[in-house]
């Protein structure tokens, strides 16, 4: 993003006039339309215009039904190939992604553990999600927690931080551990940019696979993959939580919750007020 441009973002918005057939003012839309009031767009590009169905959550549509729930699929599933019976780890598990991919894993019939900042949000993965362990990184030694908790090493890493975390977790790789690199969120900052992986010499030993990936790659699949997740929504085998803050002038202070670990559950910024009272309500709704 230059100097002077729009901050990009994904948003949720109502449309107020269109030229496009299907896209009647009042339909709910969710695209890229970035930090502002109002959007002129058209479709197609990277992240195209999706109507959201009458009725739906706008809170389920930007988080666990939306690109987040999207991430922490594809990245587990088809990145990371977890399998019934496979150690999976997650960092930033008590994140909007990462307890996605967590939940997932317990899904799928994986232990899954969950590596997050403080004894709260530690709990809330054993107690409320379902995870089989936690690690507070910010109290525990992460690598000798993982080497009691996983004694048969980690099949799979959700990586959602990188740095220290992901080094400890590359220690502890099973023989043909995957590290699914979805995020390097310890880094962002950095200005000098960041050291890389120790450790990764590990990675020959183990005979592991270390990816990245981009949600955006596994978009022509994603209409299967959301109806997944909102039937396990729907049984209350997934949950979420979404954090609203209010007003465009908190869009910085928002994206810095990120970085102190404030956020509880997806970080969400409504700037606007929908133009009818319907939708406007469907954002008032609690989360799951
Ligand atoms: N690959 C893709 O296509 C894709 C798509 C979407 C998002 N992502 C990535 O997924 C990750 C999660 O995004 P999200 O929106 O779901 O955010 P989130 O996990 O809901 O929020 C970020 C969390 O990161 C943790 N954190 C912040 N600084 C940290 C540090 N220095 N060390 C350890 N943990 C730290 C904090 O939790 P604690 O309190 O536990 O520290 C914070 O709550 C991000 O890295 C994002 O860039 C990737």
């Amino acid at each position: 993003v230059k100097i002077g441009e729009v901050m990009r973002s994904i948003a949720v918005g109502e449309v107020i006039e269109s030229r496009l057939q299907g896209y009647e003012p009042g339909q709910l839309v969710q695209g890229m339309f970035g930090w502002q009031d109002y959007c002129a767009t058209g479709p197609g590009g990277l992240f195209p215009v999706r109507r959201l169905p009458r009725g739906a959550s706008i809170e389920a549509s930007m988080s666990v039904l939306g690109l987040t729930g999207l991430t922490a699929y594809f990245g587990l599933l088809e990145v990371g190939a977890a399998k019934a019976g496979e150690t999976v780890v997650v960092s930033g598990a008590a994140g909007a992604t990462g307890s996605i991919a967590g939940q997932i894993a317990r899904i799928k019939g994986c232990h899954a553990i969950g590596i997050a900042g403080g004894d709260e949000k530690c709990r809330y993965l054993t107690g409320d999600l379902g995870f089989c362990a936690a690690i507070d990184y910010k109290a525990e030694n992460v690598a000798a927690r993982l080497r009691q908790l996983c004694p048969q090493g980690i099949d799979v890493f959700f990586d959602n931080v990188g740095g220290r975390i992901l080094d400890a977790a590359i220690l502890n790789l099973a023989h043909k551990g995957r590290v699914v690199i979805c995020g390097g969120i310890a880094s962002y900052n950095e200005v000098a940019g960041s050291d890389g992986p120790r450790n990764y010499m590990n990675l020959v030993v183990r005979r592991a696979r270390m990816e990245g990936f981009v949600v955006t790659d596994y978009f022509d699949r994603a209409d299967r993959a959301i109806a997944e997740l909102a039937a396990w929504v729907a049984r209350g085998e997934v949950r979420y939580r979404v954090d609203v803050q209010h007003g465009l002038e908190n869009a910085p202070a928002a994206v810095g919750r990120l970085f102190a670990g404030d956020n509880r559950g997806k970080q969400l910024l409504k700037i606007a007020c929908t133009a009818s009272a319907e939708s406007d309500a469907l954002l008032g709704r609690p989360g799951v």
